[in-house]
C-alpha cells in the first residue's frame, strides 16, 4: 500500500502536519465529540488579522435538521461525497469594519488564514477537513440568515477519514494527497519575474 510520502515530499524541512493534511472525500459516519470539534475553532482563534480585527466567523451544521440545510446550497457533485461528513461549516469573513470606515481589505486573507490553522490542528488530531467552493453562496446567505456585510468564502466538510472503497469509481480515483508546484516556481527575490 501506498505510503503519504509516496505522494508527498518536502524540499526544506518542516514540520510532517504541513504534508499529513489534505482534503480526502471519503468520511466515516461517526460523530467529532464536541470538545475536540471546538479545539478546531480555537485553533483558528489564534490567528493573526489586521488590526487583530479577527472578521472570521463559523456557521456550524451537525445535527440533522441543519445539516440538509446546507446540503441544499452546495453543489450536487459535492453532495455526493460530503452527505456523510458529520459536520459541516460555513467559513464566513466579515467584509465591512467599522473600524476601517468600510470594506476592510483583508476580510478574506484573515479568514483563510484561520482556517487554515484549523485544518493543521484538525489534522493533527486526526481528524480530515476538506474546503468546498462549489455552492451556491446567494442561497447560503438566506439559508443561514447571514447579513449584509459578510461573505461566505467556503462550507467545510470535517469528519474522520473513512473507506476509499465506499466512494464511486470517480471519486475513487481522485482519492490521493495531491502534490505541489516547488518552492523556486512561486517564491522570487527582489522583483516579480516575467512571465
Ligand atoms: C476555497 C477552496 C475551495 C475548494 N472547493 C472544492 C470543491 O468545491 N470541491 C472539492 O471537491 N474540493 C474543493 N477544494 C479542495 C481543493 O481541491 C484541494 O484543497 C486542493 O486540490 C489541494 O489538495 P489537498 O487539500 O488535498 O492538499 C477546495 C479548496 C479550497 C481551499
Amino acid at each position: 500500500m501506498k505510503e503519504l510520502q509516496d505522494y508527498r515530499t518536502a524540499d526544506y524541512e518542516i514540520d510532517p502536519i504541513y504534508l499529513k493534511r489534505w482534503s480526502p472525500r471519503s468520511f466515516l459516519e461517526k460523530d467529532v465529540p464536541e470538545q475536540v470539534l471546538y479545539s478546531l475553532f480555537e485553533a483558528a482563534r489564534w490567528a493573526p488579522s489586521a488590526a487583530n480585527v479577527q472578521p472570521w466567523r463559523f456557521v456550524v451544521a451537525r445535527t440533522v435538521v441543519d445539516r440538509e440545510r446546507f446540503l441544499t446550497f452546495i453543489n450536487d457533485g459535492n453532495k455526493a461525497w460530503c452527505r456523510k461528513a458529520p459536520v459541516l461549516v460555513a467559513v464566513i469573513s466579515k467584509a465591512v469594519e467599522e473600524r476601517f470606515g468600510g470594506k476592510n481589505p483583508s476580510h478574506a486573507f484573515d479568514t483563510g488564514t484561520a482556517w487554515g490553522f484549523l485544518a493543521l490542528e484538525a489534522a493533527r488530531k486526526g481528524l480530515v477537513t476538506h474546503a468546498m467552493g462549489g455552492f451556491n453562496r446567494q442561497e447560503a446567505k438566506k439559508l443561514l440568515q447571514i447579513p449584509e456585510g459578510f461573505d461566505v468564502q467556503a462550507i467545510v466538510a470535517i469528519g474522520y477519514q473513512g473507506d476509499k472503497a465506499e466512494l464511486n469509481e470517480t471519486l475513487q480515483e481522485r482519492e490521493i494527497p495531491s502534490n505541489r508546484h516547488r518552492v523556486e516556481d512561486f517564491t522570487f527575490e527582489g522583483l516579480f519575474p516575467n512571465e
